[in-house]
Protein backbone atom coordinates (compact mmCIF):
# COMPACT_ATOMS: atom_id res chain seq x y z
CA UNK A 1 0.00 0.00 0.00
CA UNK A 2 0.89 3.69 -0.09
CA UNK A 3 4.54 4.62 1.59
CA UNK A 4 6.55 1.36 0.81
CA UNK A 5 7.09 2.43 -2.18
CA UNK A 6 8.93 5.84 -4.05
CA UNK A 7 5.60 6.42 -5.70
CA UNK A 8 4.53 9.13 -8.41
CA UNK A 9 6.01 12.06 -6.95
CA UNK A 10 3.25 14.69 -6.62
CA UNK A 11 2.30 12.43 -4.09
CA UNK A 12 5.11 12.36 -1.90
CA UNK A 13 6.65 15.16 -1.31
CA UNK A 14 9.20 14.28 0.82
CA UNK A 15 10.65 12.32 -2.13
CA UNK A 16 10.37 14.99 -4.58
CA UNK A 17 13.96 16.34 -4.53
CA UNK A 18 16.88 14.45 -5.36
CA UNK A 19 19.32 16.61 -7.31
CA UNK A 20 21.61 14.71 -5.10
CA UNK A 21 23.90 18.09 -4.81
CA UNK A 22 25.06 17.69 -8.43
CA UNK A 23 22.47 20.34 -9.38
CA UNK A 24 21.34 17.73 -12.00
CA UNK A 25 18.13 15.82 -12.27
CA UNK A 26 17.43 12.97 -14.76
CA UNK A 27 14.24 11.73 -16.35
CA UNK A 28 13.72 8.47 -18.31
CA UNK A 29 10.88 7.64 -20.06
CA UNK A 30 10.26 3.65 -21.06
CA UNK A 31 7.88 4.44 -24.24
CA UNK A 32 6.66 1.73 -26.42
CA UNK A 33 8.61 3.01 -29.14
CA UNK A 34 11.43 3.90 -27.32
CA UNK A 35 13.50 4.86 -23.99
CA UNK A 36 14.19 8.17 -23.67
CA UNK A 37 16.58 9.95 -21.15
CA UNK A 38 17.06 14.17 -20.33
CA UNK A 39 19.52 15.38 -18.35
CA UNK A 40 18.62 18.61 -16.53
CA UNK A 41 20.90 20.90 -14.78
CA UNK A 42 19.82 23.66 -12.38
CA UNK A 43 21.78 27.07 -13.42
CA UNK A 44 20.59 29.67 -10.79
CA UNK A 45 16.42 29.16 -10.39
CA UNK A 46 16.35 28.02 -14.37
CA UNK A 47 17.44 24.33 -16.16
CA UNK A 48 19.38 24.19 -18.61
CA UNK A 49 19.14 20.53 -21.29
CA UNK A 50 22.87 18.95 -20.43
CA UNK A 51 21.85 15.60 -22.13
CA UNK A 52 18.82 14.28 -24.66
CA UNK A 53 19.10 10.47 -25.81
CA UNK A 54 16.56 8.02 -27.43
CA UNK A 55 16.94 4.36 -28.08
CA UNK A 56 14.56 2.59 -30.31
CA UNK A 57 12.65 -0.43 -28.64
CA UNK A 58 11.55 -3.81 -30.34
CA UNK A 59 8.01 -3.70 -30.96
CA UNK A 60 7.57 -6.57 -28.39
CA UNK A 61 9.68 -5.15 -25.75
CA UNK A 62 6.35 -3.66 -24.10
CA UNK A 63 2.40 -4.85 -24.56
CA UNK A 64 0.24 -1.97 -23.57
CA UNK A 65 2.72 -0.33 -21.99
CA UNK A 66 3.42 -3.48 -19.92
CA UNK A 67 7.06 -4.21 -19.89
CA UNK A 68 6.99 -7.81 -21.68
CA UNK A 69 10.67 -8.31 -22.87
CA UNK A 70 12.81 -7.46 -19.60
CA UNK A 71 16.16 -8.27 -21.22
CA UNK A 72 15.37 -6.12 -24.21
CA UNK A 73 14.72 -2.96 -21.97
CA UNK A 74 17.52 -3.32 -19.24
CA UNK A 75 19.95 -3.63 -22.61
CA UNK A 76 18.19 -0.49 -24.12
CA UNK A 77 18.76 1.57 -20.61
CA UNK A 78 22.44 0.00 -20.53
CA UNK A 79 22.50 1.44 -24.04
CA UNK A 80 21.33 4.76 -23.99
CA UNK A 81 23.35 5.14 -21.07
CA UNK A 82 27.09 3.99 -22.51
CA UNK A 83 29.32 6.05 -20.05
CA UNK A 84 31.10 6.20 -23.47
CA UNK A 85 28.62 8.48 -24.99
CA UNK A 86 27.61 10.53 -22.24
CA UNK A 87 28.45 10.98 -18.66
CA UNK A 88 25.51 11.30 -16.06
CA UNK A 89 26.10 13.63 -13.06
CA UNK A 90 23.74 11.52 -11.02
CA UNK A 91 21.95 7.41 -11.16
CA UNK A 92 18.95 9.07 -9.50
CA UNK A 93 16.33 9.05 -12.21
CA UNK A 94 12.22 9.32 -12.39
CA UNK A 95 10.82 7.78 -14.62
CA UNK A 96 6.71 6.78 -15.22
CA UNK A 97 3.55 4.98 -15.96
CA UNK A 98 0.94 4.88 -17.95
CA UNK A 99 -1.38 2.29 -19.53
CA UNK A 100 -4.24 0.47 -18.21
CA UNK A 101 -2.31 -1.09 -15.03
CA UNK A 102 -3.01 2.61 -13.94
CA UNK A 103 -5.56 4.69 -12.40
CA UNK A 104 -5.79 7.84 -11.65
CA UNK A 105 -9.39 8.93 -9.46
CA UNK A 106 -10.28 11.99 -7.83
CA UNK A 107 -12.81 11.32 -5.18
CA UNK A 108 -14.16 13.17 -2.09
CA UNK A 109 -14.57 11.14 0.72
CA UNK A 110 -15.89 12.06 4.30
CA UNK A 111 -13.65 11.71 7.31
CA UNK A 112 -13.66 13.19 10.59
CA UNK A 113 -10.08 12.44 11.69
CA UNK A 114 -7.56 13.36 9.70
CA UNK A 115 -5.95 10.15 10.96
CA UNK A 116 -8.61 8.24 9.40
CA UNK A 117 -7.80 9.76 5.91
CA UNK A 118 -5.75 7.29 4.08
CA UNK A 119 -7.98 4.36 5.92
CA UNK A 120 -11.08 5.87 4.23
CA UNK A 121 -9.46 6.66 1.12
CA UNK A 122 -7.91 3.20 0.34
CA UNK A 123 -11.22 1.15 1.45
CA UNK A 124 -13.28 3.15 -1.08
CA UNK A 125 -10.78 3.26 -3.52
CA UNK A 126 -10.79 -0.56 -3.21
CA UNK A 127 -14.59 -0.87 -3.98
CA UNK A 128 -14.54 0.04 -7.92
CA UNK A 129 -10.56 -0.36 -8.83
CA UNK A 130 -10.46 -3.39 -11.55
CA UNK A 131 -7.84 -4.91 -9.72
CA UNK A 132 -7.63 -7.14 -6.76
CA UNK A 133 -6.67 -4.75 -3.47
CA UNK A 134 -3.81 -6.80 -3.15
CA UNK A 135 -2.05 -6.43 -6.46
CA UNK A 136 -2.30 -2.80 -6.25
CA UNK A 137 -0.05 -0.31 -4.81
CA UNK A 138 -1.72 2.93 -3.90
CA UNK A 139 -1.02 6.65 -2.73
CA UNK A 140 -2.93 9.90 -2.77
CA UNK A 141 -2.79 13.36 -2.78
CA UNK A 142 -5.22 16.03 -0.84
CA UNK A 143 -6.23 18.54 -2.76
CA UNK A 144 -8.82 20.84 0.02
CA UNK A 145 -10.40 19.61 2.88
CA UNK A 146 -13.45 21.60 3.76
CA UNK A 147 -15.04 22.25 7.36
CA UNK A 148 -18.14 18.92 6.79
CA UNK A 149 -14.67 17.34 6.69
CA UNK A 150 -15.63 16.53 3.40
CA UNK A 151 -11.43 15.87 1.54
CA UNK A 152 -11.06 16.07 -2.44
CA UNK A 153 -8.28 13.74 -3.45
CA UNK A 154 -6.65 12.51 -6.39
CA UNK A 155 -5.87 8.35 -5.70
CA UNK A 156 -3.51 7.14 -7.74
CA UNK A 157 -3.50 3.06 -8.20
CA UNK A 158 -0.98 1.40 -9.80
CA UNK A 159 -0.53 -2.73 -10.47
CA UNK A 160 2.08 -3.96 -8.51
CA UNK A 161 3.69 -6.21 -11.03
CA UNK A 162 3.61 -3.81 -13.12
CA UNK A 163 5.26 -1.21 -11.26
CA UNK A 164 7.85 -4.02 -9.92
CA UNK A 165 8.39 -4.54 -13.83
CA UNK A 166 9.60 -1.00 -14.37
CA UNK A 167 11.53 -0.38 -11.11
CA UNK A 168 13.10 -3.66 -11.77
CA UNK A 169 14.05 -2.67 -15.48
CA UNK A 170 15.75 0.71 -14.61
CA UNK A 171 17.78 -1.15 -11.22
CA UNK A 172 19.02 -3.79 -13.72
CA UNK A 173 20.37 -1.25 -16.27
CA UNK A 174 22.42 0.49 -13.36
CA UNK A 175 20.02 3.16 -12.24
CA UNK A 176 18.47 3.68 -9.01
CA UNK A 177 14.60 4.85 -9.30
CA UNK A 178 14.05 7.47 -7.12
CA UNK A 179 10.36 8.26 -7.79
CA UNK A 180 7.97 6.49 -10.44
CA UNK A 181 5.45 9.20 -11.32
CA UNK A 182 2.43 9.07 -13.98
CA UNK A 183 2.87 10.27 -17.45
CA UNK A 184 -0.17 12.73 -17.08
CA UNK A 185 1.57 14.23 -14.24
CA UNK A 186 4.77 14.65 -16.64
CA UNK A 187 3.01 16.12 -19.33
CA UNK A 188 1.36 18.56 -16.31
CA UNK A 189 5.18 19.51 -14.90
CA UNK A 190 5.88 20.22 -18.43
CA UNK A 191 3.26 22.54 -18.97
CA UNK A 192 3.18 24.41 -15.99
CA UNK A 193 7.20 25.17 -16.14
CA UNK A 194 7.26 26.66 -20.15
CA UNK A 195 3.56 27.88 -20.18
CA UNK A 196 2.68 30.21 -17.19
CA UNK A 197 -0.94 31.40 -17.48
CA UNK A 198 -4.13 32.33 -15.30
CA UNK A 199 -4.74 28.60 -13.69
CA UNK A 200 -8.02 29.75 -13.58
CA UNK A 201 -8.02 28.82 -17.13
CA UNK A 202 -8.22 24.80 -17.98
CA UNK A 203 -5.73 23.53 -20.70
CA UNK A 204 -5.69 20.00 -22.09
CA UNK A 205 -2.17 18.24 -22.85
CA UNK A 206 -2.10 15.64 -24.77
CA UNK A 207 0.44 13.24 -25.75
CA UNK A 208 0.28 11.54 -29.00
CA UNK A 209 2.67 8.43 -28.88
CA UNK A 210 3.38 5.17 -30.73
CA UNK A 211 0.39 3.35 -29.08
CA UNK A 212 -1.49 5.28 -27.29
CA UNK A 213 -2.64 9.11 -26.69
CA UNK A 214 -2.45 10.62 -23.51
CA UNK A 215 -4.90 13.19 -21.98
CA UNK A 216 -4.57 15.73 -19.19
CA UNK A 217 -6.54 18.50 -18.48
CA UNK A 218 -5.16 20.79 -15.99
CA UNK A 219 -6.66 23.36 -13.94
CA UNK A 220 -6.02 25.03 -11.04
CA UNK A 221 -2.67 23.54 -10.94
CA UNK A 222 -4.73 19.95 -10.29
CA UNK A 223 -4.87 16.96 -12.78
CA UNK A 224 -8.88 17.43 -12.90
CA UNK A 225 -9.39 14.59 -15.76
CA UNK A 226 -6.94 12.60 -17.59
CA UNK A 227 -7.49 9.49 -20.04
CA UNK A 228 -5.69 7.35 -22.02
CA UNK A 229 -6.93 5.56 -25.15
CA UNK A 230 -5.13 2.99 -27.05
CA UNK A 231 -4.40 4.90 -30.50
CA UNK A 232 -1.11 5.69 -31.63
CA UNK A 233 1.57 6.57 -34.39
CA UNK A 234 1.91 2.66 -34.66
CA UNK A 235 -1.69 2.67 -36.13
CA UNK A 236 -0.78 4.88 -38.83
CA UNK A 237 2.50 2.76 -39.58
CA UNK A 238 0.27 -0.21 -39.69
CA UNK A 239 -2.23 1.33 -42.32
CA UNK A 240 1.37 2.08 -44.54
CA UNK A 241 2.47 -1.47 -44.09
CA UNK A 242 -0.73 -2.74 -45.65
CA UNK A 243 -1.46 -0.70 -48.08
CA UNK A 244 1.80 -0.27 -49.62
CA UNK A 245 2.57 -4.01 -49.31
CA UNK A 246 5.76 -2.50 -47.13
CA UNK A 247 7.74 -4.28 -44.28
CA UNK A 248 7.29 -2.12 -40.79
CA UNK A 249 10.20 -0.89 -41.01
CA UNK A 250 10.17 0.83 -44.25
CA UNK A 251 6.75 1.63 -43.75
CA UNK A 252 7.84 3.27 -40.38
CA UNK A 253 10.92 5.58 -41.92
CA UNK A 254 8.69 6.30 -44.89
CA UNK A 255 6.36 7.79 -42.38
CA UNK A 256 9.05 9.51 -40.35
CA UNK A 257 11.07 10.96 -42.97
CA UNK A 258 9.06 11.20 -46.12
CA UNK A 259 8.36 14.29 -45.45
CA UNK A 260 12.27 15.68 -46.50
CA UNK A 261 12.13 13.36 -49.33
CA UNK A 262 8.69 13.52 -50.93
CA UNK A 263 6.10 11.34 -50.02
CA UNK A 264 3.80 9.52 -52.22
CA UNK A 265 0.17 10.78 -51.91
CA UNK A 266 -1.29 7.66 -50.40
CA UNK A 267 0.84 7.81 -47.35
CA UNK A 268 -0.02 11.40 -47.10
CA UNK A 269 -3.71 10.81 -47.40
CA UNK A 270 -2.92 7.88 -45.31
CA UNK A 271 -1.58 10.81 -42.57
CA UNK A 272 -4.66 12.77 -43.25
CA UNK A 273 -6.77 10.02 -42.32
CA UNK A 274 -5.36 8.71 -39.14
CA UNK A 275 -4.69 12.79 -37.98
CA UNK A 276 -8.11 13.26 -38.41
CA UNK A 277 -8.77 10.13 -36.09
CA UNK A 278 -6.61 11.25 -33.38
CA UNK A 279 -8.41 14.72 -33.32
CA UNK A 280 -11.92 12.41 -32.91
CA UNK A 281 -10.07 10.99 -30.08
CA UNK A 282 -9.30 14.11 -28.21
CA UNK A 283 -12.69 15.59 -29.58
CA UNK A 284 -14.44 13.03 -27.57
CA UNK A 285 -12.34 13.14 -24.60
CA UNK A 286 -13.15 16.58 -24.09
CA UNK A 287 -16.62 16.52 -24.29
CA UNK A 288 -16.68 13.70 -22.19
CA UNK A 289 -14.74 16.01 -19.66
CA UNK A 290 -17.09 18.67 -20.35
CA UNK A 291 -20.16 17.18 -19.99
CA UNK A 292 -18.84 15.08 -16.89
CA UNK A 293 -16.98 17.54 -14.85
CA UNK A 294 -17.81 20.65 -12.81
CA UNK A 295 -14.68 22.35 -13.89
CA UNK A 296 -13.85 25.30 -16.56
CA UNK A 297 -14.19 24.42 -20.11
CA UNK A 298 -11.21 23.66 -21.45
CA UNK A 299 -9.30 27.02 -23.51
CA UNK A 300 -6.49 25.79 -25.62
CA UNK A 301 -4.78 22.22 -26.49
CA UNK A 302 -0.77 21.49 -26.32
CA UNK A 303 0.17 18.42 -28.28
CA UNK A 304 3.42 16.38 -27.73
CA UNK A 305 4.60 12.85 -28.50
CA UNK A 306 6.16 11.75 -31.75
CA UNK A 307 2.85 11.10 -33.57
CA UNK A 308 2.02 15.26 -33.18
CA UNK A 309 5.28 15.68 -35.44
CA UNK A 310 2.62 14.42 -38.25
CA UNK A 311 2.33 17.73 -40.69
CA UNK A 312 0.04 19.88 -40.04
CA UNK A 313 -1.79 18.02 -37.21
CA UNK A 314 -2.02 21.22 -34.92
CA UNK A 315 -4.34 22.51 -37.44
CA UNK A 316 -6.50 19.80 -38.24
CA UNK A 317 -7.08 19.03 -34.25
CA UNK A 318 -7.88 22.75 -33.67
CA UNK A 319 -10.64 22.55 -36.69
CA UNK A 320 -11.73 19.16 -35.52
CA UNK A 321 -12.15 20.18 -32.11
CA UNK A 322 -12.79 23.69 -32.40
CA UNK A 323 -10.08 25.46 -29.98
CA UNK A 324 -7.04 26.77 -30.66
CA UNK A 325 -3.74 23.99 -30.72
CA UNK A 326 -0.32 24.16 -30.48
CA UNK A 327 2.47 21.86 -30.51
CA UNK A 328 4.10 22.00 -26.89
CA UNK A 329 7.47 23.58 -26.60
CA UNK A 330 9.26 21.78 -23.59
CA UNK A 331 12.04 24.35 -24.57
CA UNK A 332 10.13 27.70 -24.15
CA UNK A 333 11.64 27.60 -20.11
CA UNK A 334 14.58 25.42 -20.74
CA UNK A 335 17.72 26.88 -22.12
CA UNK A 336 19.76 25.09 -24.11
CA UNK A 337 23.76 25.66 -25.55
CA UNK A 338 23.16 26.56 -28.97
CA UNK A 339 26.79 25.40 -29.55
CA UNK A 340 26.15 21.97 -28.08
CA UNK A 341 22.61 21.75 -29.55
CA UNK A 342 21.51 23.27 -32.99
CA UNK A 343 17.89 24.81 -32.96
CA UNK A 344 16.96 22.64 -35.65
CA UNK A 345 17.74 19.72 -33.46
CA UNK A 346 15.79 21.29 -30.12
CA UNK A 347 12.69 21.46 -32.56
CA UNK A 348 13.06 18.17 -33.84
CA UNK A 349 13.62 16.32 -30.67
CA UNK A 350 10.88 19.18 -28.92
CA UNK A 351 7.84 16.86 -29.05
CA UNK A 352 9.34 13.65 -28.17
CA UNK A 353 11.24 15.34 -25.10
CA UNK A 354 8.12 16.41 -23.49
CA UNK A 355 7.36 13.70 -21.19
CA UNK A 356 11.15 13.04 -20.40
CA UNK A 357 11.66 16.50 -19.53
CA UNK A 358 8.45 16.58 -17.15
CA UNK A 359 10.19 13.67 -15.14
CA UNK A 360 13.42 15.40 -15.37
CA UNK A 361 11.72 18.55 -14.04
CA UNK A 362 9.70 16.33 -11.32
CA UNK A 363 13.48 15.24 -10.59
CA UNK A 364 14.70 18.23 -9.73
CA UNK A 365 11.94 19.91 -8.03
CA UNK A 366 12.08 21.52 -4.19
N1 LIG B 1 8.21 13.03 -38.08
C1 LIG B 1 7.26 12.19 -37.71
N2 LIG B 1 6.08 12.13 -38.36
C2 LIG B 1 5.10 11.28 -37.99
N3 LIG B 1 5.22 10.43 -36.95
C3 LIG B 1 6.38 10.45 -36.26
C4 LIG B 1 7.45 11.32 -36.59
N4 LIG B 1 8.47 11.09 -35.73
C5 LIG B 1 8.05 10.14 -34.89
N5 LIG B 1 6.82 9.72 -35.21
C6 LIG B 1 6.02 8.67 -34.55
O1 LIG B 1 5.94 8.93 -33.18
C7 LIG B 1 5.80 7.69 -32.48
C8 LIG B 1 6.78 7.68 -31.34
O2 LIG B 1 6.47 8.72 -30.47
P1 LIG B 1 6.88 8.64 -28.93
O3 LIG B 1 8.33 8.41 -28.84
O4 LIG B 1 6.31 9.84 -28.30
O5 LIG B 1 6.09 7.32 -28.51
P2 LIG B 1 6.37 6.32 -27.28
O6 LIG B 1 6.62 7.15 -26.07
O7 LIG B 1 7.41 5.35 -27.65
O8 LIG B 1 4.98 5.55 -27.23
P3 LIG B 1 3.80 5.56 -26.13
O9 LIG B 1 3.85 6.88 -25.42
O10 LIG B 1 2.55 5.39 -26.93
O11 LIG B 1 4.09 4.40 -25.25
C9 LIG B 1 6.08 6.57 -33.47
O12 LIG B 1 4.87 5.97 -33.86
C10 LIG B 1 6.72 7.32 -34.64
O13 LIG B 1 6.47 6.71 -35.86
MG1 LIG C 1 5.37 8.11 -24.80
Amino acid sequence: MGGNAPLFSKLSDALASFTGGSGSAIGLSIGSSSIKLVELQKVKKTWKLQHFAMVPLPDDALSNREIINHISVVESIKALIDPSKMKLKSKQVCSAMAGTSLIIKRMMVEVPKISELQDSIFWEAEQYLPFDAQEVVMDFQVLSRGKDNKTDVILVAVKKSVLDTYMNCILDAGLKPKIMDTEFFALQNVFEANYPMDPSKAVAIVDIGATSIKIVVVHGGVPVYTKDTSLGGRNLTAEIEKHLNLSFVDAESLKVSGHATGMPQEVSDLMGVMADNFAVEIRRALDFYNASSSGAPVEFILLGGGSSKIPELSRLVEDKVGLPTQILNPFNAISYDPAVFSPEYIAEIGPLAAVPIGLALRAGAR
